[in-house]
């Protein structure tokens, strides 16, 4: 069974982003792949880009799409085996999983961390849990530990606008009020890893995202080092791995501006706190690549759903 987890799914990113780009030229061109086929879309936390892009995306394909904002909406699920379930819990994953397996022929599920329990985070139980009980393909939305549809959408965005063979991509942190999961960040750093780029991750100390993502990519703590002679610069907050799910600091010289980013094109997920991350005349200016990559967003959703549908 073919599931959309991490990364690690796609056989060859560079033939996916092609292929994406493709469905991006003629969006219609295999309107009856999904025909017959439901996805459903279970959201546990907030989403405006994930949730209408993936929708469109299964809209292009021809399949039928429900979404439940189980967060809100939802029973409070169990995921431990073996619990006595006389607390907050009203629904075991094993019950709702298979349940929902009835309505659909694809599931896709965004379940963020909780930045409080490492281990349980690191375990993405949701993800797993309806990866086990569900028995249909599972799309990642953004899980605890990874965003894998905005990083192949990010990658789709960089092959559109790099002009150069070996590109210098940065990644660098910036301040934020509120803490942040690593799920971005960590599926931006594994997607560069597939890429052949100069690549760069800053942050200040204290921030340094779980090793086993960033394994020998290069970590320069001066971002003005950095940042010299960048093509791209990806701009994303992160709280810290180490001492999990803290806000150690909101230095705002970390801040992207115009002047920080020179001639680079600027990169971010959204959504983005306007002048505490970046600031306005970056967002507002010709480098700002951030409308392109959500819109690409449903051409990484597409070219998912469609490896999915070919295996149904
Ligand atoms: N980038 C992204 O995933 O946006 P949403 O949280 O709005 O879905």
């Amino acid at each position: 069974m073919q599931h959309y987890l991490s990364l690690q799914d796609i056989d060859s990113l560079p033939q996916w982003v092609d292929e994406a780009k493709s469905l991006k030229a003629a969006p219609q061109q295999y309107k009856t792949l999904g025909a017959g086929k439901t996805i459903c879309l279970l959201f546990f936390n907030n989403s405006l880009r994930t949730r209408l892009s993936t929708q469109k995306a299964a809209m292009n394909l021809g399949m039928d799409v429900i979404v439940m904002n189980f967060g809100s909406e939802g029973w409070a699920l169990e995921y431990a085996d073996g619990s006595i379930m006389d607390q907050g819990t009203s629904e075991h994953i094993k019950e709702a999983a298979q349940v929902v397996a009835q309505y659909c022929d694809v599931v896709a599920i965004r379940a963020f961390a909780t930045l409080t329990d490492k281990e349980q985070d690191k375990a993405e139980v949701v993800l797993n849990g309806f990866k086990k009980y569900a028995g249909i393909p599972v799309i990642n939305m953004e899980s605890s530990v990874g965003h894998p549809l905005q990083a192949l959408a990010d990658a789709i965005t960089l092959s559109e606008h790099n002009t150069k063979k070996r590109p210098k991509v940065v990644l660098s942190w910036a301040p934020h009020p509120k803490a942040l999961p690593h799920a971005v960040a960590n599926s931006f750093v594994e997607m560069m890893q597939l890429q052949e780029a100069d690549f760069v991750i800053t942050h200040p100390k204290g921030y340094e995202l779980d090793p086993a993502i960033t394994k020998s990519s290069t970590i320069e703590y001066n971002q003005d080092r950095a940042l010299e002679d960048a093509d791209f610069v990806y701009v994303k907050n992160w709280s810290s791995y180490e001492d999990y799910g803290k806000v150690l600091n909101q230095d705002k010289n970390w801040t992207m501006t115009a002047k920080k980013l020179g001639k680079a094109q600027f990169m971010h997920c959204l959504p983005v706190r306007r002048n505490v991350v970046v600031a306005d005349e970056v967002l507002d200016g010709v480098r700002s690549l951030v409308i392109q990559q959500a819109n690409n967003r449903t051409y990484a959703a597409q070219i998912v759903l469609k490896k999915i549908l070919g295996t149904l």
